[in-house]
């Protein structure tokens, strides 16, 4: 046994979480996971006069929202000690919803306050807080665009303050929002689902325009008009599937229906045969470096589902770390992080996004590529880790903008500290560093990123160019 693993032990032991909890360090929550929404009922607030939006948002999710307290001095009431104490909640409550899409003036926060106030207290265990507001980008008047990013503000400082497994999390709208729209969003922010993603904007795109496909195979808005579900017999792709994240995003789609591909190296290909065994997948073992991995999904999909077959949905999973500092990186592990993480997916989208390309990517289709948290806030010893995956996010807004014609929606996951193989070899003191510098004290789990990436292929989910971070609010980056 060696030290990583002695140390490691000694701190999941019983022992190690009393002496954990005897240093002050409060325990982590299990979080509530899955499409289970909160227990207790969900409250809903609104900030001036709001529209209808988000009720009827809620409704078609069969919430029926509660009215929110209202802490202002009126409502206060005095205790024995002659303490001023805001409104109560009679018991815990599952989450408050906050329609500020209203909000204009610095004076309107004090609204956000005082009905945050009572909620945040009455919060249960992975309760929700919601924001709902605007764009800051689309505000014309300054000081509603000011307010809009308070918003923000508020719900990062939130985010810090909530405690046991509970979450706050800004909606940013567009102007076109429906309820339609927003009803995907809020199931997914409220449901288990969201589980590790705390302190984060999901920014909303204008819904995409009815795609006219040139080939009429993924005619996304007809489908739904006939109430034909669009991810009925959907093919989506998924590298680096033969384990960790990969592996649960497999499984995951798998779980809702989708034909999944896996995808990963030949020498991972036994573990790669049991996901595709396991998840009733096609398993395709290549190397996503090689010049010809894009031909050979393509074909891969011809193959095993038909010459008129299409990948409805693209997920760029697989990926390396050659870590080092830079002191001591040569060229090949700067370009094997390079290669793997970034330059293959390039290849591989040119060749299925080649319209008509049998085997390519259906128009209306999605893809969604993994980023990390080192690519917002860089690492030490992860210069080539950190510019591939900034480099990620920069594909994801560029291509987004390029392919809207074709209805072809982009997206990103940054995840934090994940607990899988690949943070196995982090040394172990490191590791739980890493945990407890997110907002909900622990590391995440593959689902929880496989969750929001299903979220993100959804073609229901109005986001488009956006990396969402599944970091539980982990403390380094924006
Ligand atoms: P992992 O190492 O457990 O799995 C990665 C998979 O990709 C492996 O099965 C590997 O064989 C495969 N792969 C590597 N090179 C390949 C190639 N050239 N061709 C085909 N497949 C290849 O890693 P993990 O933790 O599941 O990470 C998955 C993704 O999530 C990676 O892109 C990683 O950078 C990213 N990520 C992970 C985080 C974490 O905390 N685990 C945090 C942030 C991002």
């Amino acid at each position: 046994m060696n030290f990583d693993r002695i140390v490691s032990g000694v701190l999941d032991s019983p022992l190690g979480k009393t002496v954990a909890a005897k240093a002050g360090l409060p325990a982590a929550t299990e979080l509530r996971r899955g499409a289970a929404m909160p227990a207790g009922p969900v409250v809903l607030a609104t900030v001036n006069t709001a529209g209808s939006a988000i009720p009827d948002a809620l409704g078609s999710l069969g919430i029926d929202p509660q009215p929110a307290l209202v802490d202002t001095p009126d409502a206060r009431t005095t205790d024995a000690d002659g303490r001023q104490r805001p409104p109560a909640y009679p018991g815990r409550i599952g989450a408050i919803v906050l329609d500020a899409t209203a909000a204009a003036r610095v004076g309107d926060l004090e609204q956000v306050r005082a009905v945050l106030r009572p909620a945040v207290k009455a919060l249960e265990p992975s309760g929700r807080v919601l924001i709902v507001a605007g764009d800051p980008a689309t505000a014309s008047e300054v000081e509603t665009a000011a307010v809009r990013q308070a918003l923000d503000g508020i719900m990062r400082s939130v985010g810090k303050e909530l405690r046991h497994g509970a979450t706050c999390n800004l909606i940013q709208v567009a102007d076109a929002t429906t309820a339609a729209d927003l009803a995907p969003v809020l199931r997914f922010a409220l449901s288990g689902r969201s589980a590790y993603v705390n302190g984060q904007p999901f920014v909303l795109a204008p819904p995409v325009e009815p795609v006219e496909t040139s080939e009429g195979l993924y005619k996304l808005d007809q489908q739904r008009s006939a109430g034909v579900d669009p991810r009925e017999g959907r093919i989506v792709v998924v590298t680096g599937a033969a384990r960790g994240i990969g592996a649960a995003i497999a499984r995951r789609f798998a779980a809702d229906g989708d034909r999944v591909v896996v995808i990963d190296v030949p020498v991972a290909g036994q573990a790669l045969a049991e996901v595709a065994n396991e998840i009733h997948g096609t398993a395709l073992q290549l190397d996503i470096t090689a010049p010809d991995a894009g031909q050979r999904i393509a074909r891969h999909v011809v193959e095993r589902y038909g010459p008129d077959a299409r990948v409805g949905a693209l997920v760029h999973c697989a990926g390396i770390l050659r870590d080092k500092m830079l002191v001591n990186l040569d060229e090949q592990r700067w370009g094997a992080v390079l290669e793997v993480n970034l330059a293959a997916q390039f290849r591989i989208n040119d060749v299925l996004l080649a319209p008509g390309q049998p085997g390519g990517i259906a128009d209306g289709g999605r893809i969604v590529a993994i980023a990390s948290t080192s690519g917002w806030a860089g690492n030490k010893g992860q210069t080539n880790y950190a510019a591939s995956k900034a480099g990620v996010m920069g594909m994801v807004r560029a291509l987004s903008a390029r392919l809207a014609d074709r209805g072809i929606v982009v997206n990103g996951v940054a995840p934090g500290f994940i607990e899988t193989d690949m943070t196995a070899s982090i040394p172990v003191i490191d590791r739980e560093i890493f945990r407890r510098s997110s907002s909900l004290l622990q590391g995440g789990r593959p689902v929880d990123v496989a969750e929001a990436i299903v979220f993100l292929a959804d073609p229901a989910t109005p986001m488009n160019g956006q990396v969402l971070r599944v970091c539980g609010q982990l403390i380094v980056g924006r």
